[in-house]
């Protein structure tokens, strides 16, 4: 079975390295949109359309079967429009993330972070309340400056630690017991959170997308082809796909206008 993965750019990278390792037999087909990253800081048409473009390269090039959108942003604003548009099985990471942390907070009260769009969206928060018969107080915080920090590959920087104080001091003392890292970029500052909030369960949805994957009747008879694409240079995805997956090839594509 061939499976098609994007993402804005970098971030959804997290995705395919713990995809790839627990399905090696599969093909995979990754893009990454580095000419329109970031995805968080635009409006819901133009995610829309951006998404569009990206299931349709992976689609009419490659034959996919199934889509995963490894990127929180699109995932809050298109799954739904991708599954009635191509008609094949679309796993956004949103779904997945939010049932992962109603079933690990214990008080519930969850915290999540993401990019302005996801926030604004309240996918998390309209997904936690789907799922969950109890009720749950959720806290939302946009957390903008961790994208270009991952980007600069400074991980477990004195600034970033500062910064993430700022974005995150007030919502644990607030009481949550679980964060959801509602970004695909933000799984890389997983370690830096850890270190500082020890006793929060965080969650990232990268980790719990493989058990949902198995529900999908994937068929690993393939030869585990792997291809990686992006719409524009990128030193960031250079530095980050040495650190997340094999030495894949990176080869620069154009997308096409999505018109219907
Ligand atoms: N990877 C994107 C996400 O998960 C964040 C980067 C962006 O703003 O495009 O939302």
């Amino acid at each position: 079975m061939a499976i098609g993965i994007f993402d804005s750019g970098v971030g959804g990278l997290t995705v395919y390295r713990t995809v790839a390792e627990n399905f090696k037999e599969l093909d995979m087909y990754y893009l990454g949109d580095t000419a329109r990253v970031p995805y968080g800081s635009r409006s819901k048409d133009n995610i829309q359309q951006y998404s569009l473009e990206c299931a349709k390269y992976l689609i009419d090039n490659f034959n996919i079967e199934a889509l995963i959108v490894a990127c929180n942003t699109a995932s809050s604003f298109a799954v739904e429009l991708l599954e009635e548009t191509f008609k094949i099985p679309v796993l956004g990471v949103v779904n997945p993330g939010a049932l992962q942390a109603v079933r690990v907070s214990k008080n519930k009260n969850i915290g999540v972070i993401g990019t302005r769009a996801t926030v604004r969206s309240e996918s998390y928060v309209k997904a936690i309340n789907s799922i969950s018969e109890d009720e749950i107080h959720v806290i939302q915080k946009p957390c903008p400056l961790f994208v270009p920090f991952v980007e600069e590959l400074m991980l477990d920087h004195p600034a970033t630690r500062m910064v993430a104080g700022e974005y995150l001091n007030q919502m644990v003392d607030s009481g949550i017991d679980t964060l959801i890292l509602g970004c695909t970029h933000y799984p890389l500052l997983k370690p830096l959170m850890k270190g500082m909030f020890p006793d929060i369960n965080i969650v990232d949805s990268s980790e719990v997308i493989v058990e949902h994957l198995k529900n999908m009747d994937i068929k690993k008879n393939e030869k585990g082809i792997r291809r990686i694409f992006v719409t524009d240079e990128s030193p960031a995805f250079e530095k980050l796909k040495n650190i997340l997956s094999e030495d894949i090839p990176v080869k620069r594509i154009r997308l096409e206008p999505y018109c219907g």
